[in-house]
């Protein structure tokens, strides 16, 4: 890790040079924390995820996501201008269908939701960087991330699908394009047809490091996109794997991934710091709908203080090499940050 090795001029940690050093000098006030402090975060690095779905005035509230809510599109601008108003500059949509079916087909209509809901946020707010998921899973019926056969979720016929719903989204208005259902070769399906579509300018953002989590139940009851059957692990990573990401890794990048994602952020810290140190990219971490659940069930209960284990997740993310972090807390935490009052 970048901080793992000894600057040549510092004493050894084993020299004893108490009373003589006495790093609790430079922590006694406010003022010379701040001088001292390693790690800075800016609001416009912050990206906020929203749920958008059908019908019209609607706001519903996610019962594991307290403060999350599923919004119609005519009422998406008033929650992606509080984000702007604090300083947050990008968001990434997840869409909910009218209908699903087998292949996710909802996924790539020139009238689908995600199509409608940039094309609203671009009429609102058009200098909002706008980030769409793309993923099959949910758009289709049975709830998997690509095309199911037996059980099995079959890669290359999932690849034509992706690259349909990236072309229609860059169509419709996306800036950016973010593949996160970990079948092979998707990052390069998506670069050419995107190319092929007159897009050659449309950055990807790779979902290239995605753990089969535990945490990201919250979201699945969010995004209506739970497997009816089986579960991910046969596309996504195995939790305890580390250095498959950097294989991960590799692949994307040699396909045209022009940023690369760690997801979840919190879990895998040491992933992050490594795949910071082994590529030039920007690196991005989700802190998936489970951090956000557990951070505000805990501080509902009065256990802990919401905004302070807040900052202090998000700064830890960014010490340990995120360029962006997706986060649901985006809002909260730009307003502290813009205003000078985090809670770290
Ligand atoms: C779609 C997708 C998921 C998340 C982001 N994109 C769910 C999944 O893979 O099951 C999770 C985000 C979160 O938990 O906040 N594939
Ligand atoms: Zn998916």
């Amino acid at each position: 890790m970048w901080y793992g090795r000894r600057m040549a001029n510092e004493p050894s940690p084993q020299a004893g040079v108490f009373p003589v050093v006495r790093p609790r000098r430079l922590r006694r006030t406010e003022r010379l924390r701040r001088l001292v402090r390693e790690t800075h975060l800016e609001p416009a690095q912050l990206v906020l995820p929203l749920f958008v779905r059908p019908g019209r005035g609607l706001a519903e509230a996610i019962g594991a996501m307290p403060g999350v809510r599923q919004w119609s599109v005519d009422r998406l601008a008033e929650v992606a201008g509080e984000a702007w108003d604090a300083g947050v500059r990008s968001i990434i949509l997840f869409g909910i269908p009218e209908s699903k079916d087998a292949a996710g087909s909802a996924a790539w209509r020139d009238d689908g939701i995600v199509q409608q809901a940039l094309a609203e946020l671009r009429r609102a707010l058009p200098e909002l960087v706008l980030i769409t998921d793309v993923c099959l899973c949910e758009y289709t019926d049975h709830g998997h991330c690509g095309v199911l056969r037996d059980g099995e979720v079959l890669n290359d016929p999932t690849l034509e699908l992706l690259a349909r719903e990236a072309v229609s989204h860059a169509r419709a208005g996306a800036d950016i394009v973010a593949p996160s259902d970990m079948m092979d070769g998707r990052v390069g399906a998506i670069r050419s047809a995107l190319d092929m579509a007159g897009f050659d300018h449309l950055p990807i953002l790779s979902y290239a490091v995605k753990y089969a989590s535990g945490l990201y139940g919250p979201f699945r009851e969010a995004a209506e996109s739970a497997p009816r059957s089986g579960d991910r692990r046969g596309y996504q990573m195995d939790p305890p794997n580390g250095r498959e990401a950097l294989r991960e890794l590799a692949l994307d990048l040699a396909e045209g991934a022009d940023m690369v994602m760690v997801k979840p952020a919190g879990t895998n810290l040491d992933v992050l710091a490594a795949v910071r140190a082994a590529c030039a990219v920007p690196v991005a971490a989700y802190q998936v709908s489970g951090e956000y659940a557990m951070i505000r069930a805990a501080a509902e209960r009065g256990w802990i203080d919401e905004a302070r284990v807040v900052d202090e997740s998000l700064f830890a993310i960014r010490r340990a090499g995120a360029d962006l972090i997706l986060t649901y807390f985006a809002t909260e935490a730009a307003r502290r940050l813009k205003a000078g009052t985090t809670a770290v």
